[in-house]
């Protein structure tokens, strides 16, 4: 199957997904809790993500698929046609606000990422990106992302940086955020990668992401020269959860050198 018709197939079924998402605000939400209090999960996660995979394996079944809420297959490599997908990146605030949240998909092939799709259902505003054919906001082409500096750069990062937390160098976080022109938090890891891309936001650091919360965003980061990598400036692995970064490339370098600087894990002792 060509990569035109798998694109034509994604752009209907995230569509129909937003439809389904916005429906749901006049329906029963059931919230229920994961790892920790803070850590949400609704039916409507669950269903989105079951109305993705259904559609996929009747596409083609030869499709593999990694969703965060497991309704898809068990992934072990990176191997063949794998669709990497997060049916709403920010739960908190899809239900405490009822807006900020986004659809994440991204398509890859033996873990090339040939297509990217990053949704805002209450904006309707979709980011896309085929590989080797350039990003597009609707139908409007993004541009590569221009050449700026750290103090003007607008970045996103989590409130939780503040504290020191032995797993950073606080000091030169501190110096960060005191030199950039100002901090931006918004609680959906997709939404802030389609800001960078975009060009809103230059950068978006996170101690700890998963595949599906950077799947889609990586490939689109691609097509419009964003740079993406672990806080150790290592290229992202799509098996794991992970430190990540996406900046601008004209501060990504800067912001690894400068400003962020890993503490080593601490062995634990027998
Ligand atoms: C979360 C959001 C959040 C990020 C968390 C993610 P979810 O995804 O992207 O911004 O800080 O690490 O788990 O659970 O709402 O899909
Ligand atoms: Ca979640
Ligand atoms: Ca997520
Ligand atoms: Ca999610």
């Amino acid at each position: 199957m060509n990569l035109q018709k798998i694109h034509d197939f994604a752009i209907k079924t995230i569509l129909d997904a937003g439809e389904q998402i916005r429906d749901s605000f006049s329906k029963e939400l059931i919230i229920e809790t994961k790892a920790s209090a803070n850590d949400l999960v609704t039916n409507i996660d669950r269903n989105i993500e079951q109305f993705f995979v259904d559609k996929i394996k009747n596409l083609d079944p030869s499709h593999k698929i990694l969703g965060e809420e497991g309704m898809g297959d068990k992934i072990r490599s990176l191997d063949g046609p794998l669709w990497i997908i997060d049916p709403i990146d920010g739960t908190m605030n899809f239900i405490k606000q009822g807006r900020n949240f986004m659809i994440s998909i991204g398509f890859f092939i033996d873990g090339a990422g040939k297509l990217g799709y990053l949704y805002d259902v209450m904006r309707d505003e979709l980011i896309y990106a085929i590989r080797g054919e350039g990003a597009f906001l609707g139908k409007q082409p993004l541009g590569k992302l221009q050449p700026m500096t750290i103090e003007e750069a607008i970045i996103g990062i989590n409130s939780s940086w503040v504290i020191p937390n032995g797993k950073i160098n606080h000091e030169k976080i501190t110096k960060l955020i005191k030199t950039v022109r100002g901090t931006r938090s918004y609680g959906s890891a997709a939404m802030e990668i389609a800001l960078v891309v975009t060009g809103k936001l230059d950068a978006y650091l996170s101690m700890r992401l998963a595949p599906w919360d950077i799947g889609g965003g990586t490939v689109i980061a691609q097509e419009v020269g964003a740079a993406v990598s672990n806080l150790k400036g290592e290229p992202v692995n799509l098996l794991t959860q992970d430190t990540f970064l996406i900046a601008n490339p004209s501060i990504h370098q800067v912001l690894l050198d400068q400003y962020i600087e890993l503490k080593e894990e601490k062995q634990h002792s027998k």
